[in-house]
């Protein structure tokens, strides 16, 4: 608190969700420095800065629990996509890429899909300590909660990415892991669909997994298999999370391709099942296409590909492969191979499924936006406002109250973030003010790089960080680092 005021910020009649799932409740919220002071009605503080809500919506900010901003997150103007949907945590690292340690100590190309994040330049953090220290240094746009990725790991001790990896192999791996859970990672995080870590075993997985289990910290993963093979993607995660003990996070649910449509029903029974023993959660993000890097298997399974990046042809971002393809006369897969190193955007699932997924109680809320990416999927900018304004509010998929829980409160859970995700008295002021009747995604597939309709404002530890058009300039974010 400073000066004569009571508080320092003091948000008057606002739609209060908590982040529980509750229902909303008319009533005012008190700042003080970085935490909620008091909730209520008719609160008479006096506060350095008054907001007059008159009716809009508060929740606690949103957390993207799949993001792949190791990068963005270090700059302000780079957080815009987040902010700009009320995002004020964001989870790095995913899919088994992270920006530390660096991949590079055997090999001084950056293998795909590691160049998603960042150049090999960009790759300059020999141990995952040395980025925290420079997410510490630069302060981040919004809070970061970091995980290693099991690739990045893998290129830096394996000598053949399409084998197993020998014994001293995993060893090597698992000391690496070792000493970045030590120095603040907050899990493990494995893409095993990719090429370099596809031939990763049960057992090496199993190993490293073990020991992200001996300090309670997290496991999500991009599975084996998110096509036909997607049950028995399953089948293995579950056991590799029963065996080892570790919390697990399913990123990114999905069933791609026809063949695979209608699996969800089998999936989201077995991790009903598995739950009741162990503790076990998915993401989803709200879109029936995905986007990664260019995989012929992936673009055989496409109703269409629009390619997202491409190094060889920048100009060719935002274009159909097909419609690249007829141009240069070539086979699409052809065409494919032209233009990596690159990525594009792949329409491969069905509404029944990412409905079934995203309306399951239990599941989180995640963006896997691709900041990196010249023509990205609109998943960047919009994710969160198309949950509460498409799903929730327009098509009435799931209550608001639960959308928001998927958000926030739920994924705290998940993430052990005691004190955040909850309008409570004493979290940190993470928060979002928005307009419930008119929130909504803006960017599209043909207009990807669109910030969000009717937020309002969004503070980061008590902190404005988005007045509803323009990043406030100044870096409110924290690393949330694991400690102990
Ligand atoms: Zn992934
Ligand atoms: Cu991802």
């Amino acid at each position: 608190m400073t000066g004569d005021f009571e508080c320092d910020l003091l948000i008057l009649n606002a739609e209060v969700y908590d982040g529980t799932g509750a229902p909303p409740i008319m009533a005012d919220v008190a700042v003080a420095g970085d935490r909620i002071a008091a909730i209520g009605a008719g609160l008479t503080l006096s506060a350095r800065e008054v907001v007059k809500a008159a009716g809009l919506a508060l929740a606690p900010g949103f957390i993207d629990v799949h993001t792949h901003d190791d990068l963005a997150a270090m700059r302000v103007e780079t957080s815009l996509p987040k902010l700009s949907q009320g995002v004020t945590t964001v989870v790095t690292g995913n899919c088994g890429i992270s920006l530390g340690p660096s991949p590079l100590t055997r090999r001084d190309t950056v293998v795909p899909p590691l160049d998603l994040i960042a150049t090999a330049e960009e790759y300059r953090y020999p141990r995952f300590g040395d980025y925290l220290d420079a997410l510490r240094q630069h302060a981040p746009g919004v809070n970061v909660v970091p995980l290693v990725g099991h690739t990045v790991l893998r290129a830096r001790a394996v000598e053949d990415l399409t084998g197993p990896a020998r014994a001293e192999e995993v060893e090597a791996m698992r000391q690496d892991l070792a000493e970045a859970l030590d120095q603040g990672a907050a899990g493990l995080s494995t893409g095993l669909a990719y090429p370099p870590a596809k031939a990763a075993t049960t057992s090496e997985v199993l190993t490293l997994v073990g020991e992200v289990a001996t300090v309670g910290a997290l496991w999500t993963t991009h599975m084996r298999d998110e096509r036909t093979g997607v049950v028995s993607a399953v089948a293995e995660t579950i056991d590799i999370a029963r065996r080892s003990g570790a919390r697990t996070l399913i990123s990114h649910h999905k069933c791609c391709g026809e063949a695979a449509f209608g699996l969800s029903r089998t999936t989201l029974a077995m991790i009903e099942e598995a739950r009741g023993e162990i503790r076990l959660d998915i993401d989803v993000y709200p879109y029936t296409a995905s986007s990664t890097v260019l995989i012929e298997s992936f673009a055989r399974d496409s109703r269409r590909v629009t390619v997202s990046w491409s190094d060889p042809h920048p100009d060719m971002a935002g274009r159909d492969l097909d419609e690249i393809a007829a141009f240069w006369g070539i086979d699409p897969m052809a065409a494919l191979d032209r233009l990596r190193p690159g990525g594009a955007i792949y329409h491969q699932m069905d509404d029944d499924d990412l409905e079934r997924i995203l309306s399951w109680p239990p599941s989180l809320v995640g963006s896997d936006g691709l900041p990196r990416d010249r023509r990205p999927h609109p998943r960047l900018w919009g994710a969160f406002p198309r949950v509460l304004g498409h799903y929730a509010r327009e098509q009435a998929l799931l209550p608001m109250a639960g959308a928001i829980a998927k958000m926030t409160g739920q994924t705290a859970d998940v993430l052990d973030l005691p004190d955040r995700g909850r309008i409570a008295e004493g979290a940190f002021a993470d928060l979002v003010l928005f307009d419930p009747e008119t929130i909504r995604d803006a960017a599209s597939f043909e207009d990807p790089v669109r910030p969000s309709i009717g937020v309002r404002a969004v503070y980061v530890n008590g902190r404005r960080a988005y007045d509803g058009e323009t990043n406030e300039g100044s870096a409110c974010g924290r690393l949330l680092a694991r400690s102990g």
